[in-house]
């Protein structure tokens, strides 16, 4: 694809003013999700306009002393040119001059999000394409008839949480949970104590501030533990599969594996699922949409894709050496930032785009090159999704934004732009009515090479007790009438959490 109009920085007002309401230090920008408030579509047709396809942008909101320069790259055609070529563009964090050069104290607050660890996504040609390999062949093997059961049973003992209350909070009680439940028993931790334990720490480590590093130390405790078992006692999920998947592997290299599964895995679902209730709930044509059929829901997954990725922004490759991009000048150490949320806005992809983003596949959501998301990880990712987003639209019936007239709240920097909440109301029910799935229904996407060796008798029904699997069993007496002491959605976030770590916990 080419830009007929622009070709050089010089077409651009680079030093410019700012998009309207953006502040800038030394001509970079620095963005908050308040700059989103009028839409992406605006913002970036902004951006696009004062600064070009390559923005050069300040990462820090709360502004360090000299700032943290970086590049945003939301052209689309600029964007598969950092994707795709490896002798320009490293996905090593280690290249980053920033960090090379110690600039960013200990523990600075996206530090998490960039510093080098030791798994697929940070690494290079040689070492990537085996590493990747080893996680398809292993993501390849989880049967989808087993992620379907998993995802309708903790859907189900979720939404018995609130539905009779008629409200709730869908990215604490529900889109955040929900993915993070699949793919701990995906891995292999079967009992609910595990579970909490991990839930516990994910939380507080997305709480960012102090307790963060040892939040991670605890789940890398949990996965580490996870994968001496599994080497010593090999059983039917996803840890064994990928420790045989991957024999020249240590330990250590194998536990950094399920930390990218789980974050890059669960992180981006629960955004999928959240994202796409705040479409639905502000979109009114895919609502009715889907309500009158004439949208299925896999369009509605797949206009989310395009116009709110789940992951809007990602952190990020790194400049091998001085090189020229969308005719800015990038010197070697420089990051660039996958902007993918503003790639799918790009002009370049023609005026029909309204039209085909409910059946078009061309977006970037997935990322792009040979670090995009391994085809077995975004079919697992569609198929929590899409069981996730159906059973709690069946489930909660006319479901709409509880403050229709308040802006949605959105985590505190644009470069991890992600929901805080979604507070919603719905028609309430009674606990347990309307579940009985139909699994055949769920249908899915195919999975490419269906192995299942679990035993369907390794879920019996919701009445047995000892279950090693989710079964209403595992629900502590007076969770599913919790009318009186659930918190109401007015309370802070942090006391739904706790709350619901403590119901699964069994207490
Ligand atoms: C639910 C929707 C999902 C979305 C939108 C998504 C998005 C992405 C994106 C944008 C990347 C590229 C990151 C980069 O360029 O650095 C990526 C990479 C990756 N994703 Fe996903 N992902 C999803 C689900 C999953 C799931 C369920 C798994 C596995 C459990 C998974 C595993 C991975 C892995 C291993 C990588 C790194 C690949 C590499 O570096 O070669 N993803 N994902």
């Amino acid at each position: 694809m080419s830009r007929p109009d622009r070709t050089s920085v010089d077409d651009y007002t680079s030093h410019g003013p700012a998009p309207q309401g953006c502040p800038h230090r030394e001509g970079r920008l620095v963005l908050s999700n308040e700059d989103m408030r009028d839409g992406p579509a605006t913002l970036y047709h902004r951006m696009r306009e004062q600064y070009g396809p390559v923005v050069p942008i300040d990462l820090d909101p709360q502004g360090t002393e000299n700032g943290t320069p970086a590049w945003l790259v939301i052209g689309y055609s600029e964007l598969l040119e950092v994707c795709s070529d490896e002798d320009r563009f490293s996905r090593d964090s280690r290249h980053w001059r920033e960090l090379r050069e110690g600039r960013l104290p200990a523990d600075w607050w996206l530090r998490p999000h960039v510093a080098h660890r030791d798994n697929t996504r940070f690494a290079d040609t040689p070492y990537h394409q085996p590493r990747r390999d080893a996680l398809i062949r292993a993501l390849k093997s989880v049967d989808q008839t087993h992620v379907v059961r998993l995802v309708t049973t903790y859907a189900d003992q979720l939404i018995d949480r609130f539905c009779a209350l008629g409200e709730t909070e869908v990215i604490a009680e529900y889109a955040r949970p929900l993915p993070l439940l699949v793919t701990a028993r995906l891995f292999g931790l079967r009992s609910p104590g595990d579970q909490a334990n991990l839930l516990d720490a994910i939380h507080r480590m997305l709480t960012g501030g102090k307790q963060a590093q040892r939040a991670d130390h605890e789940i890398t405790k949990v996965l580490q533990n996870l994968v001496e078992d599994r080497r010593l006692t090999p059983q039917d999920d996803l840890a064994s599969r990928l420790i045989a998947a991957a024999p020249g592997q240590d330990d250590q290299a194998i536990r950094e594996e399920l930390w990218l599964l789980l974050h890059a895995g669960a992180g981006a679902t629960t955004y999928w699922i959240a994202n796409a209730f705040q479409q639905l709930a502000t979109d009114h044509g895919l609502r009715t949409g889907l309500n009158n059929g004439s949208h299925t829901l896999d369009a509605v997954l797949r206009a989310t894709l395009w116009n709110a990725p789940p992951a809007e922004n990602v952190m990020g490759a790194f400049a091998r050496r001085d090189t020229v991009l969308g005719g800015r000048q990038i010197q070697t150490g420089d990051m660039l930032v996958l902007g993918l949320g503003g790639a799918n806005h790009d002009p370049i992809l023609g005026t029909a785009r309204a039209s085909y983003t409910t059946s078009n596949d061309s977006h970037l959501a997935f990322g792009a090159g040979v670090h995009r998301c391994p085809a077995p990880g975004q079919i697992l990712g569609e198929l929590i999704t899409s069981v996730a987003v159906e059973r709690l639209w069946q489930r909660c019936p006319n479901m709409s934004l509880a403050e229709p007239g308040t802006p949605l709240s959105w985590g505190p920097s644009f470069v991890m732009r992600a929901l805080t909440a979604l507070p919603v109301v719905f028609d309430a029910s009674e606990p347990g009515s309307r579940r009985a799935p139909d699994l055949s229904a769920f249908g899915g996407p195919e999975w490419s090479s269906p192995q299942s060796s679990d035993s369907p008798t390794e879920y019996p029904p919701r009445t047995s007790s000892n279950s090693p699997g989710p079964s209403t069993d595992s629900i502590p007496s007076g969770a599913t009438s919790r009318r009186k002491d659930r918190p109401s959605r007015r309370s802070d976030r942090s006391s739904l959490w706790s709350s619901l770590i403590a119901w699964w916990r069994g207490q």
